[in-house]
Formats: C-alpha cells, structure tokens, sequence
C-alpha cells in the first residue's frame, strides 16, 4: 500500500495544518490529500483519492513539472501560482513539490500548498487604487501647470502672427501654434475624464455590444470576437458613456495587441459578496475581455495602470488609467492578469451598495470627484 496510515500524532498534524498537502504515488495518482487541500479543491478526499494528477490539476504545464521532479528526484517551489478548477474556481497558490525516495525504491511525490489569494488580491486592489488616485492627484496637478501657460504662449503665437508680413517667418508661428495644440490636446488627455457619472440604469450587455460594434470596424478581418453573457446581470447605475469609453480603451488593446489575427472574449459574470478594495458589496458585475496575444510585455506590465506607460511605439499610455480612473469612478476597479497567450482584463463594478470594511485608508472609488468648473476631453 503506497499509503501507510499515519499514526495518530502525524494525522492530528496533518489535518490540522492550514496548507494543502497532497501525496501522488509513483503513476502520478493521488494517495493522500489532506483536509486543507480537500478544502482548496472544493472537494471531499474519498472523490479525488486515486485520481490522476492530469486530472485533478487543469494545468498541463503544472503536471509536467511535477512529473519531472518525480523522475528526477529534484524538488521544485513555485509561488503565486494561479490553479483553475472547472471553469469559475480559480486561486493562487504558493507551491512546493518534494520527491520522496523511500527505502524499499517506492517514490512519491509530496505537494505542499498554501493559498495567498486572499492577501493577494486584497493587497494589489489597494494598491491599485491608490496607485491611481496618487496619480491623478500629480497628473492633475501637472498638467494644470502646463495648461495656462500654454494658453498664454499660443495667445501670444497669434498676435505676433497676425505682425509678421514675411510668409516664412509666419512658419515658425504656425510651429509655435499647433505645436501648442498638440500639447493642449495632451494635457486635456492627461486630465482625462473629469465629469462626475451621470448614472442611469445602464445593461452592461448594450455596453459591450457597443464597444463591438465600434471596434469591428477597425479590427483586421483575421479578429474575431466571442460573446459570453450572463443574461440575468442586472442594470447598473452608471454612465454609459464613461463606461463605453473605459470598455472601449481595454477592447482596442487587445485588438492592437493581437495584430491580424486573434480572439477576445466578452464575458460578464456576476460575483456575490464581493470586495472591492475596502467595500464589500453583495453583488458585483465582472467584465473580463480576454485575448489570446502575446501578453503585456514585462518591461511595461507593473506600470500598466501609470500614465505615459506604453509598449507601443505610437502609443500614449493613456488608455489604461483614463479607463480605470472611470471605473474607480463608479466604486469599482479594472485588474489586470496577463500570460503570453492570455491576456485578461477584469472589470469589477458593484451593483448594490456596499459596507466599508473599515474607514477607507485611500481617496479611492467614491471619494474623488471632478475639480468644480473645469472641463475636460
Ligand atoms: N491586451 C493587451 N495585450 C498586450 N499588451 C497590452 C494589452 N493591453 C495593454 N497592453 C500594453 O499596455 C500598454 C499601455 O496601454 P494603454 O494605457 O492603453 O496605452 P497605449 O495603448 O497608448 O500604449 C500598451 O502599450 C501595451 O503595451
Ligand atoms: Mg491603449
């Protein structure tokens, strides 16, 4: 038996330890799993005992690693690993896989897990938020210095033009002039969307299908796009607009990312008490658009949410935190989680009113407003 009993002081251990531990046999079936592990998977031991670790994992690239070290008796550690089982449970894991050389020739392989999650995300949505309202606080602030002066020096640019009689001198005015356009059509970008939401009930589905319908027109024949509703979500309270146009700039990335050929997905779950950040609502909408391109590259992934952060050359690293700063407008939050073949952009909006957990730390989603009498975009 690849599964000695353990006597009644290694068992009360085990089942009491706050990680997964897992034992496979030398054929990769699974032996032991105790109760932590049965309540990460979700499921009772007696159903997974004896099931292959292909079967248990859906993650070819995980089974392979752990069969390697099987064979070659190297132990191996991995952490924030993201496991999925069956299409919705997914979570992150940090993960230890030991080799077992018994004397008797047996081996095994021992698989320890711990679930980091919950930290995990909790402390990548403050940071986020944070992070966002940091910037807008400086963008904001940035940009206002340029504006009034610029106003000045175009004023300025004008006048002399209309002085000058040499039609080559009057070149270099005109260079002064849309030159300061193009940096008033910056900073009014920078300043990004600025009106408060004027929130009506707002179906998500007409939003998306909205983004769709814009962007087929400029997607390359070779992009397709694959719809996957909830049709029971129900109406937001939001601005359509804004949420167009934040949806908008997360769809026209991925079809910029995929080039000529690809798919992006449109999903819409529902997720019941839910966090976002501090608040926990009782029902969130999720938009997650997802495509199957290269993935973000890492040089640019940690600042993707920063202003001026662009992987493209023509870019304007723009889209992104004008996107979220709409989102963290209407109490929500854009994430972002990307692999080379696998790019997924998750949008999480409440759709009842939430309880702060505690006093919010950060000026995050309902808190910051627009600067009174100023318009932008
Ligand atoms: N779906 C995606 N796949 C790969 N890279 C992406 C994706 N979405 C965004 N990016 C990367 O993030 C960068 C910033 O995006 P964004 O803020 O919209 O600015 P811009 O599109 O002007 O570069 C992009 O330049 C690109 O490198
Ligand atoms: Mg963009």
């Amino acid at each position: 038996m690849p599964n000695s009993p353990p006597d009644a002081l290694y068992q009360r251990i085990l089942e009491n330890l706050h990680s997964g531990v897992l034992l496979f046999d030398a054929s990769m079936r699974l032996v032991y799993v105790n109760p932590a592990a049965e309540m990460l998977f979700a499921v009772s031991a007696r159903r997974i005992t004896g099931v292959a670790a292909g079967d248990l994992l859906s993650d070819p690239g995980l089974v392979s690693s752990l069969a390697r070290a099987l064979s070659s008796g190297h132990p191996f550690t991995e952490r924030e690993l993201v496991l999925r089982i069956g299409p919705e449970r997914r979570f992150t894991v940090d993960l230890t896989a030991l080799p077992l050389a018994e004397p008797d020739g047996r081996r095994e392989l021992l698989v320890e897990m711990t679930q980091v999650d919950r930290q995990l995300r909790i402390t990548r949505e403050e940071n986020l938020l944070a992070q966002s309202s940091a910037v807008r606080v400086l963008v904001r602030g940035l940009a206002h210095e340029i504006k009034n002066p610029l106003g000045g020096l175009r004023g300025a640019a004008q006048l002399l033009e209309r002085e000058l009689h040499e039609e080559e001198l009057k070149e270099y005015t005109g260079i002064i002039i849309s030159e300061a356009d193009r940096l008033q059509s910056l900073v009014n970008r920078m300043l990004g969307p600025n009106a408060l939401p004027q929130r009506r009930p707002v179906n998500i589905h007409h939003v998306v299908e909205r983004v769709r319908q814009l962007l087929r027109v400029e997607a390359p024949v070779g992009v397709c796009f694959i719809s996957d509703f909830d049709p029971s979500i129900p109406e937001l309270l939001a601005d359509q607009d804004q949420l167009i146009q934040a949806v908008l700039n997360l769809v026209r990335n991925a079809v910029e990312a995929l080039g000529e050929r690809g798919s992006i997905t449109l999903r819409t779950r529902t997720l019941r008490q839910y966090t976002i950040g501090q608040t926990r609502h009782k029902l969130v909408a999720r938009l997650d658009v997802i495509d199957n391109g290269p993935g973000i590259p890492a040089e640019v992934k940690e600042g993707i949410f920063l202003p001026m952060v662009t992987g493209r050359p023509e870019g304007t690293g723009l889209g992104l935190p004008i996107a979220q700063s709409l989102i963290n407008q209407h109490g929500g939050l854009i994430e972002c989680e990307s692999r080379p073949g696998e790019t997924v952009f998750t949008v999480l909006l409440p759709l009842a009113i939430g309880t702060p957990l505690e006093t919010p730390k950060i000026g995050g989603a309902h808190a910051q407003q627009g600067r009174p009498g100023s318009k932008k975009r």
